[in-house]
């Protein structure tokens, strides 16, 4: 074979293959339709909602309380729950002179004080004649309107 003949024949197959790649590129562009695909900002913000994590951890406090993630018990509640917890030891059954939830006779009196005089007494604590109201009933812990709300629930099922 003369260097002319293998001139021809390699200078064809170069041609060929750069031909080839062409038709694979073309084939490529028309298969995965690229040169199509524009990201606009919406279709940022849906990948970003279709790949975003499965949870999220949410730290409990007024913002979760803000977007409803916590759900914020109503006064009422959250009179009665603190009472429970940490009214009742003494309310409930009138232990140590305490005056028992429910008995009329021994909240109007207090009742007739006026309700600042008994959120007073409850939250410094307070020194009778039938005992020792300790300070928010001993657990220092309680926010000021919780301990508030526990005595408008024990007022208002005394009345
Ligand atoms: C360790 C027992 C004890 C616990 C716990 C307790 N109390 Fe009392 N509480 C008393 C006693 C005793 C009195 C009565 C004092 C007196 O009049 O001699 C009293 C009285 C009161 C009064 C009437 C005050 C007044 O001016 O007549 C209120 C209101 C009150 N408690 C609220 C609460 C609340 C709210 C809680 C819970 C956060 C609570 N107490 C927990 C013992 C307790």
């Amino acid at each position: 074979m003369t260097d002319r003949d293998f001139l021809k024949t390699f200078s064809g197959l170069l041609a060929a293959l750069v031909a080839l790649t062409v038709i694979i590129f073309v084939v490529a562009q028309m298969v995965s339709g690229a040169g199509k695909v524009k990201t606009s900002k919406a279709d940022n913000t849906q990948i970003a909602e279709r790949i975003k994590p499965v949870g999220e951890v949410v730290m409990a406090g007024a913002a979760a309380v803000a977007n409803g993630v916590i759900p914020t018990a109503n006064a009422a509640d959250k009179g009665e729950s603190t009472y429970n917890a940490s009214c009742a030891a003494c309310h409930a059954a009138g232990v140590a002179g305490a005056p028992k939830i429910g008995d009329k006779a021994a909240w109007a009196p207090r009742i007739a004080q006026g309700n600042d005089t008994l959120h007073n007494h409850a939250l410094k604590g307070f020194q009778g004649k039938k005992g020792m109201m300790p300070a928010k009933g001993g657990n220092m812990s309680l926010a000021d309107a919780d301990v508030k709300a526990a005595v408008d629930h024990m007022v208002n099922k005394s009345k």
